[in-house]
């Protein structure tokens, strides 16, 4: 490692990204679930070389060029060209000017998603694959993926994985999904229409992606867990494949942008007019700060709730009906009445009293619940996974009381065994039957469908939140999208829940998270792509975000899942509304050269700057805070007037559009001027907004929320506006 130090980054491609949830979508995909960075092979290397020498079309003599290139970099280290050819698992030879290598004699044994069969896939009236399409469909002899023309491609990529685990890509090396993530994820950016889809009998209704006329392919990345080298081999691919969108539901710990292979490769798909959109992470539990993929070419997307629920209703034995919220995949018979118990009363002895209020594992008789349903309640000491192996595998089902602190975690995996979940005050009723009650009985419905629910959305508990902490000036996330409890296709692989052991198989099936949110913007961002094929990623992303709602179904402020007011931290601009995305009549666009104007307003120098872009810092460049971002966020206010600038640009009609704002309290905002003109499409006009606090004792400390919107009247283009003051 210390000899290739000279003047060009090394990153060990150690296990840097774990799943979200699971693998991935639209293009990225991966197996099995959580894995840390818990391989410390020192084994596997990627070194950057800066820009590549050929232009923005290269030739495949060109291709080889740059391979040669590599192994002469590199022999001229190791002492031979062969040597150096050994050691190269990865020439990033297309748009990324690189290569991973295993420098010591550690053997790579190669072997290894999309479940192909799938309905969301099928290639019926699908017209001609385009011609500018130069990707393939990897042929595999086990579990090969069949590419058709709506799934017009499929590479693994797993030199990385095999490099730094020794491990073999299991089951095999080929791109078929075996655990469903991907399939998930895929289909709900861009599956096909599919009428009757189900989950054993909920969510009935028809089935589709954002854009389901989109051709999609897949790379997979992840195995167990998702190296760095293989997820930039995946990128220079379908770079030169040429994709339009790359959706990816991956992520880590947020790490600086030169030595995040996401933001890296991200970057170099960006720069050739490919939109990426990422997941925000499923780490909302560990509170602000927690949000990942946050580079500002990438479009990184919250989770929140749908108006859909699925719910179960318990009779009682004295004829009270409650309502429950129930994935069970299993259901009772309806027309029986089964015994209760309160689940402290089934207790081992005296001294798990507590720990079987909360049915904690290992502290109830499952001769007790024989064919009973248990009422168990919530509480520190719980976990929703274990709930079902804790009340034993003959216990009829269960009745989990919510006391108010998990809204809809149990949406984030499906419990085969019938169940419902019910709210703090329904629990103290439920509680009162049965203590007033000799053989307490109740009878439990089916899980059925119900729309229009209200409020909603509501933000996922689990939806990581802002503020950026690797750009604090860049606001993350950008927006939320429908990423709880969503149905789309499965792979038939993988059983429906976490139990590895369930036999069950079904081809679609309902999981919540990040990795659920990101492809719906992905099929969002696909059908503007095609109604405006010229728009540049961040004008798309900026169409997506200044249209964004902030209020629920209620016209109330979107919540957080504790009910109280959310805010862009967690979901950014707001939630995406496809139709006004559409025509968004002004747009904040960004080029090549505001990202590079970006790295060196954070500091980079050349040789930081190598990953992404040959480049010296001019003595001029853009200041970090006229960023042409969607968003203003003063990240550190002091006392002193601070300005940022802003150049919106005319998508729309031409038109005159005047400034409305609201300012958190405490702060003295003006924004000049107050009205923009565009005469014609392509129009740029600048604005610039000026903030100076008013005396302390107004101001709120923590991260302000305002927003400003410019309209014409009849186009609205928002955008939040953050003050975080420090003393
Ligand atoms: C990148 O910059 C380095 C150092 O300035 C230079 O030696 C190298 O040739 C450049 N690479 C390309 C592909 O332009
Ligand atoms: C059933 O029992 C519960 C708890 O004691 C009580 O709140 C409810 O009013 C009863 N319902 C009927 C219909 O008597
Ligand atoms: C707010 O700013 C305007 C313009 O700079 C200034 O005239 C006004 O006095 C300021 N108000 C306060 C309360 O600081």
């Amino acid at each position: 490692m210390e000899f290739l130090k000279n003047g060009r980054f090394l990153l060990p491609a150690i296990l840097v990204f774990f799943l979200l949830q699971k693998p991935i979508a639209a293009s990225l995909q991966s197996k099995s679930s959580l894995q840390k960075s818990a391989a410390t092979s020192k084994k596997s290397y990627i070194v950057y070389l800066g820009a590549h020498a050929h232009g923005p079309e290269p030739s495949l003599e060109e291709y080889d060029r740059a391979t040669d290139s590599h192994h002469e970099f590199l022999g001229s280290f190791l002492g031979s060209k062969e040597i150096a050819r050994d050691a190269i698992i990865y020439s990033y030879n297309k748009y990324i000017n690189g290569f991973a290598a295993v420098l010591d004699e550690e053997d790579a044994k190669g072997i290894s998603s999309v479940w192909p069969e799938s309905k969301s896939f099928d290639d019926e009236g699908m017209g001609p694959i385009p011609s500018r399409w130069k990707g393939e469909c990897q042929k595999d002899k086990v579990k090969p993926v069949h590419c058709n023309r709506k799934l017009i491609g499929a590479r693994s990529f797993y030199k990385g994985y095999v490099a730094s685990t020794g491990a073999s890509p299991d089951p095999s090396s080929s791109p078929r999904d075996f655990d469903g993530h991907g399939t998930h994820t895929l289909s709900t950016a861009a599956g096909r229409f599919v009428p009757g889809a189900a989950v054993l009998g909920n969510a009935y209704g028809t089935s589709k992606g954002g854009s389901p006329d989109a051709f999609v392919a897949v790379y997979k990345v992840c195995w167990s867990g998702c190296q760095d080298a293989d997820i930039l081999a995946a990128f220079d691919a379908a770079i030169a494949d040429g994709v339009d969108v790359i959706s990816m539901s991956i992520g880590g710990e947020p790490v600086d942008y030169a030595v995040d292979s996401i933001a890296i490769g991200s970057f170099h798909a960006v720069q050739n007019g490919i939109t990426v959109v990422c997941s925000a992470g499923n780490s909302g539990n560990q509170g602000p700060g927690s949000v990942t993929n946050v580079a500002p070419w990438i479009f990184t997307v919250g989770a929140s709730t749908i108006d859909r629920d699925f719910i179960s209703t318990l009779t009682l034995g004295n004829k009270t009906q409650i309502q429950g919220k129930s994935r069970s995949l299993e259901s009772l018979d309806e027309d029986k009445s089964y015994p209760l118990i309160n689940s402290a009363d089934a207790r081992i002895n005296d001294d798990y009293r507590e720990d079987a209020r909360q049915c904690v594992e290992g502290s109830i008789d499952a001769e007790k619940t024989k064919g009973k349903v248990v009422v168990c309640e919530f509480g520190p000491s719980s976990s929703p996974l274990s709930y079902f192996e804790s009340i034993g595998d003959e216990a009829a089902g269960a009745i989990l009381i919510d006391p108010g602190t998990l809204a809809n975690y149990f949406f984030v995996d499906p419990f085969t065994k019938p169940h419902a979940v019910i709210n703090a005050a329904d629990g103290v009723a439920l509680r009162s039957y049965i203590s007033s009650t000799k053989s307490p009985v109740v009878s439990l419905s089916r899980p059925r469908t119900l729309l229009g629910r209200k409020p909603a959305p509501t933000m996922g508990f689990y939806s990581s939140l802002g503020p950026n902490t690797i750009t604090p000036a860049i606001m993350k996330p950008d927006v939320t999208a429908p990423g709880s409890a969503i149905l789309a296709s499965y792979s038939e692989a993988a059983p429906p829940g976490s139990d590895p052991n369930d036999p069950t198989r079904v081809p679609f099936n309902i999981l919540s998270g990040t990795s659920m949110s990101c492809p719906h913007v992905a099929g969002l961002v696909g059908l503007l792509k095609a109604l405006h094929p010229h728009w540049t990623p961040a004008a798309i992303r900026s169409a997506i975000m200044s249209t964004a709602q902030t209020l629920d179904n209620t016209g109330a402020p979107i919540r957080s899942h504790h009910g109280n007011d959310a805010t862009p931290l967690s979901y950014g601009s707001g939630h995406i509304r496809p139709n006004s995305a559409m025509d968004p009549g002004l747009v904040y666009d960004l080029t090549n050269a505001d990202y590079l104007d970006f790295l060196c307003s954070i500091g980079y120098n050349t040789e930081d700057m190598s990953s992404f872009q040959n480049h010296t810092c001019p003595s001029r460049y853009k200041l970090l805070e006229d960023f042409n971002y969607p968003a203003i966020v003063f990240p550190y206010h002091r006392d002193l007037q601070q300005t940022a600038t802003r150049r919106l640009k005319n998508v729309g009609s031409p038109g005159t559009y005047r400034i409305r704002y609201r300012t958190p309290a405490g702060f003295n905002v003006t924004v000049k001027p107050e009205s923009l003109t565009f005469d014609e499409v392509g129009d740029e006009k600048e604005f610039t907004v000026y903030v100076q606090s008013t005396p302390r004792e107004y101001i709120k400390s923590g991260w302000n929320s305002g927003w400003l919107v410019w309209s014409d009247g009849k186009h609205h283009v928002r955008s939040p506006l953050i003050i975080n003051p420090i003393a």
